[in-house]
């Protein structure tokens, strides 16, 4: 696991945006997997100014977004269909229909999720991206006693119903249902780009990279994996900083 800690934003955002690019450059045909959040945010914007100067074209690749809201339709400016319209897919030459989220508004979910699953199995991600929630879940796999593999509905905490209660007018209109990625199909990503920022973050990266890993934590099973690179800002990783362990840390 490499941890590289960066002293601004727009650092973090610029080289994780490199290394998407760099994926994409590698192979032109590359499958994504990409994730919501305040977090990802800057990292797209730097995405599109590369793009764009460099003539990057997404025109062979293919996306598979971590999670949907259940309920609320492609339209709605909270879902994450729309959050990725706006944020990347209306900004480059992806083609919408190589752009894949779990449908939150599916009828029969469990189809959806048994679909959802099927087209991830056809198409392997090859860079994942992925941000962390304040109580260590990753996608919407919630803490529990045991995690479910694949992709699957799943009934959001309180604390993270809070926690997105900020994009929303009231908290009672945040859904309390998700569509999301299993673990299993996170961790079968060749590479995963994890990324959190500010002071709010730093005890659950701390628990998370250096902690034991357990399904209490979903995002300490990154640590099972072979590629995990982790971008962090300083106050994320002011708890990594102060650590004597054996880790990995770059500061750039
Ligand atoms: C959300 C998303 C996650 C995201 C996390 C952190 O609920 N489902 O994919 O990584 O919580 O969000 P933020 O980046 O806004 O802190």
């Amino acid at each position: 696991m490499r941890i590289t800690i960066f002293d601004s934003n727009e650092e973090l955002d610029a080289r994780a945006a490199a290394l998407i690019a760099s994926t994409v450059v590698e192979r032109p045909a590359a499958v994504l997997g990409l994730a919501t959040g305040s977090t990802p945010v800057g990292i797209y914007k730097a995405l599109i100014r590369q793009a764009s100067q460099t003539k990057l074209s997404f025109a062979g690749v293919t996306t598979y977004n971590l999670d949907e809201y259940v309920g609320l339709p492609p339209e709605h400016d909270q879902s994450y269909a729309y959050y990725m319209k706006q944020q990347l897919f209306d900004h480059i030459d992806i083609p919408l229909e190589q752009t894949h989220l779990p449908n939150g508004m599916a009828t029969d979910l469990a189809a959806e999720c048994v679909r959802y699953d099927r087209m991830l199995a056809s198409q392997p991600i090859d860079l994942q991206l992925l941000g962390v929630g304040h109580n260590g879940h990753i996608g919407f796999n919630e803490p529990a006693e045991a995690l479910v593999g694949g992709t699957h509905v799943t009934d959001l905490e309180p604390a993270t119903i809070a926690a997105n209660a900020r994009f929303f007018e009231r908290e009672e209109l945040v859904p309390r249902q998700a569509i999301t990625m299993g673990v299993a199909s996170i961790l079968k990503a060749r590479q995963i780009l994890l990324v959190a920022r500010g002071a709010d973050k730093a005890q659950i990266v701390k628990q998370a990279l250096t902690g034991p890993i357990s399904t209490a934590c979903p995002a300490s099973l990154l640590q099972t994996h072979a590629h995990v690179t982790v971008m962090l800002d300083k106050e994320a990783g002011k708890e990594l900083m102060s650590d004597d362990s054996a880790l990995h840390l770059v500061y750039s």
